[in-house]
């Protein structure tokens, strides 16, 4: 059977705006952090502390934090790769900050630039002073369901990380398709075996839509007991260091599967087609929800 509830973190300010070519101001990403948190996601992903000469994008991000209203309640969360990264965002005021390994050797190098276990060791000190600091932590996974570079990934070297990420403490693990290869009964077994690490209520799914499996996927993961949902205002999104990767599942699509099956989400679909049709025209191009266009044309 289905949840009854799911919770959506919105991730469009970071794992969208991080892959633009164009660099937008720090106060058109205010304004969208802003009009998704008052569309009443729970957790939106705000910022990036990490290098600027890697990701040019995120550099903005200490401007960002202080510039939006914050909602009570309301997580906004920043990814933060070294102590460098958590001294800015626990400077920013971030409420989550989101370790980032892999479960591909050969990912981990491209994107963080050190292996596995070196990533483990750097987030060690991170998760310490995230839980000093009365922090949540969030651990994310990238390419569970395959690499751009290795290919296949196992599900012992997912469950693996899982472990290891659970050891550090984290409230929460992403277990993330980078690369959207995902398909419904893979997405089962990797989340059942990741669930063999960590508590099924506390494993998320972020999914890229390259292959258009995202809402399949999300479904199947639904169907396994996955009740959390990383998406992204009109599917922005991808990753710099994995090539061709597309934008994360749109919210908007996400928003309408989940209203039409009466899963609860806390947020509202027309206030999220409107921040979509913001971020459109300012990177003055159509966006990619299917569901956001096909409202807004209404
Ligand atoms: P490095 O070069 O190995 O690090 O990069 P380093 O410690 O040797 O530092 C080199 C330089 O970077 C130094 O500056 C540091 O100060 C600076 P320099 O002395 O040369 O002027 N530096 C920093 N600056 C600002 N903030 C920091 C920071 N750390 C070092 N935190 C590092 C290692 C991890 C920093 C680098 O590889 C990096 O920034 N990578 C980020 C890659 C990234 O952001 N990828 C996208 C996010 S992950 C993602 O999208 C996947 C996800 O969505 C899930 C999925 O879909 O798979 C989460
Ligand atoms: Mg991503």
């Amino acid at each position: 059977s289905l949840p009854k509830k799911v919770k959506i973190v919105e991730v469009g300010p970071r794992d969208g705006l991080q892959n633009e070519k164009e660099a937008l101001s720090a106060a058109v990403k205010i304004e969208l952090v802003n009009r998704l948190a008052r569309a009443g996601f729970a957790n939106v992903e705000a910022a990036s502390f990490v290098s600027p000469k890697w990701v040019p994008q995120m550099a903005t991000s200490s401007e960002v934090m202080a510039g939006i209203e914050r909602i009570p309640g309301t997580i906004y969360s920043a990814l933060t790769p070294n102590m460098q990264g958590f001294d800015a965002a626990l400077a920013a005021h971030a409420d989550e900050v989101v370790i980032f390994g892999s479960a591909s050797e050969a990912f981990s190098q491209k994107n963080i630039n050190c292996s596995i276990a070196e990533s483990i060791a750097r987030f060690e000190p991170v998760a310490r002073a995230a839980k000093a600091a009365g922090l949540r932590l969030r651990g994310s996974i990238s390419t569970a369901f395959g690499c751009p570079y290795q290919g296949e990934v196992s599900l012992d070297a997912v469950a693996d990380v899982v472990r290891r990420m659970r050891d550090l403490g984290c409230d929460e693990i992403d277990i993330a398709d980078t690369i959207g290869v995902a398909t419904a009964r893979k997405t089962q077994a990797v989340m059942l075996r990741a669930a063999q690490e960590f508590p099924l209520p506390q494993l998320s799914g972020h999914f890229h839509d390259t292959y258009g499996q995202a809402l399949a996927n999300i479904y199947a993961a639904m169907e396994v007991g996955v009740a959390i949902f990383h998406s992204s205002v009109s599917g922005l999104g991808g990753c710099p260091y994995a090539k061709g990767a597309t934008g994360n599942v749109a919210t908007e699509d996400v928003l309408y599967l989940m209203n039409g099956l009466g899963i609860e989400t806390g947020v509202d679909l027309d206030q999220v087609v409107d921040a979509g049709q913001f971020i459109s025209q300012q990177l003055g191009r159509k966006g990619a929800s299917r569901a956001g266009n096909a409202i807004a044309a209404k």
